[in-house]
């Protein structure tokens, strides 16, 4: 049996593949002329994520944008996550009375000012030298959770270092289950207040393989002597450490590693990636205390449906055991009050912040978490939900 690596899954090197890809540009930007007259100015200037998406495109490296931008394949799930949203409609009843609002929710029992997230997203220093540790203060200065992830290409400890905020730490397991262990440890002494584990493994996109897309050589010894591979170092050859990040990783995870994560660490277990309801159920037997239900942005594999699609079934089947979270296709703070309605507890963004970063840096994904709120805001005094709470599935017109 031939198996896939990590290095094939994650930053594909390959030879490039003949096939036209449809543009992730329409995919995302969505609304055909949306993308037209947007001056790339200040970042304040922008109005919309679609907007921050441009002067992202505009300020980044084409192959490092894209590796944001684009879905698995033929993209069917990346656009399928954003046009289930817009099949939703809101009907917002009348003569409410509210005229503000409080967007604080709670999350695993600590309070946040807004129940908008920052997902996982690797290789953050490729988007803007600050990688990480600015997008980690962004999320601190908006008073939501920064979650790392696995390979973001800095360490814990510098993350923890940069902001004092909430954050969670998303979990690739090294095959060595020693390594896994220590990094475990690490992240609960640098105060990290959750392990996201990500089952929804590898990537596989055909924009990376055409671009040739690849983590530059410092990048990629820096982040795997993070993880605790110490003995990986910058006078060894790019192919050797090329090959031993290819091979470093447990890809083909079962539900034991719940289980062995549980004897080693007293954090709360997030399990992402959920799409069925069978793995929901299986997950809260396990005894995870948070599911995001996601199709990882569409970047996996491509023809799953989108994750607001199956968000309603598994916040039934969790039935207050785990708190449910939402990730893939969020654009709007409309879609943030339709999950909301569904049933999850919060939203977790992936590309709408790591295009954030690539356009500006810390003010540009403090700039999302900026716009993303107040539309939220204008979402919910529309509705009359003074809080969180009062957001509801009355609000919505579901429409197939
Ligand atoms: C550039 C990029 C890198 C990502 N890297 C990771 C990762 O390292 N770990 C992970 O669990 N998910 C990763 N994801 C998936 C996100 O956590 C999230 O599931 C997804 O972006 C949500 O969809 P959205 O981009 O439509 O918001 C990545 C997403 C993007 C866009």
């Amino acid at each position: 049996m031939k198996r896939r690596t990590f290095g094939q899954v994650m930053f594909t090197a390959a030879g490039g593949i003949g096939a036209a890809a449809p543009d992730g540009e329409t995919a995302n930007a969505g609304v055909p002329g949306q993308e037209q007259g947007v001056e790339v100015g200040e970042i304040n200037e922008a109005v919309s994520i679609a907007d921050i998406r441009l002067m992202a495109k505009a300020r980044m490296l084409p192959a490092t944008f894209d590796y944001i931008d684009t879905g698995s394949c033929d993209q069917t799930t990346l656009v399928e996550n954003v046009l289930a949203f817009r099949r939703i409609q809101v009907l917002p009843p009348l003569l409410s009375g509210v005229g503000m609002t409080d967007m604080s929710t709670d999350v695993l029992g600590r309070k946040v000012q807004i129940p908008i997230l920052l997902a996982p997203v690797a290789g953050q220093r490729m988007f803007h030298p600050e990688g990480g540790l600015a997008a980690a203060r962004a999320a601190d200065r908006m008073g939501t959770i920064y979650g790392m992830s696995s390979s973001v290409h800095n360490s814990v400890e510098e993350i923890a270092e940069a902001s004092k905020g909430p954050k969670w730490f998303q979990l690739y397991v090294p095959k060595d289950r020693k390594v896994t262990a220590r990094l475990v440890e690490r992240v609960e002494e640098a105060g990290f207040k959750a392990i996201v584990l990500t089952v929804d493994l590898g990537e596989w996109k055909d924009s990376d393989r055409r671009n040739r897309f690849s983590v530059p050589k410092d990048f990629l010894v820096k982040h795997l002597r993070d993880i605790g591979f110490n003995h990986i170092n910058m006078d060894m050859p790019e192919q050797d450490v090329q090959k031993f990040n290819a091979e470093a990783w447990d890809l083909a995870l079962s539900w034991e590693i719940i289980g062995w994560l549980r004897k080693r660490t007293k954090l709360p277990i997030i399990l992402k990636g959920v799409l069925r309801e069978e793995d929901a159920h299986r997950a809260v037997i396990e005894g995870v205390d948070g599911i995001v239900v996601s199709n990882h942005g569409g970047r996996r594999l491509d023809g799953m449906p989108s994750s607001i699609a199956s968000l309603k079934s598994i916040v039934e089947v969790a039935d207050g055991h785990a708190e449910v979270y939402l990730d893939s296709g969020i654009r709007r703070g409309t879609d943030v009050l339709k999950a909301l309605a569904l049933g999850a507890k919060a939203v977790l963004v992936g590309r709408p912040y790591a295009w954030g970063l690539g356009a500006a840096g810390e003010a540009g994904v403090y700039r999302v978490l900026e716009l993303l709120r107040d539309e939220l805001q204008n979402a919910m005094i529309s509705c009359g939900c003074a809080k969180v709470d009062d957001i509801s599935a009355e609000l919505l017109r579901l429409s197939e």
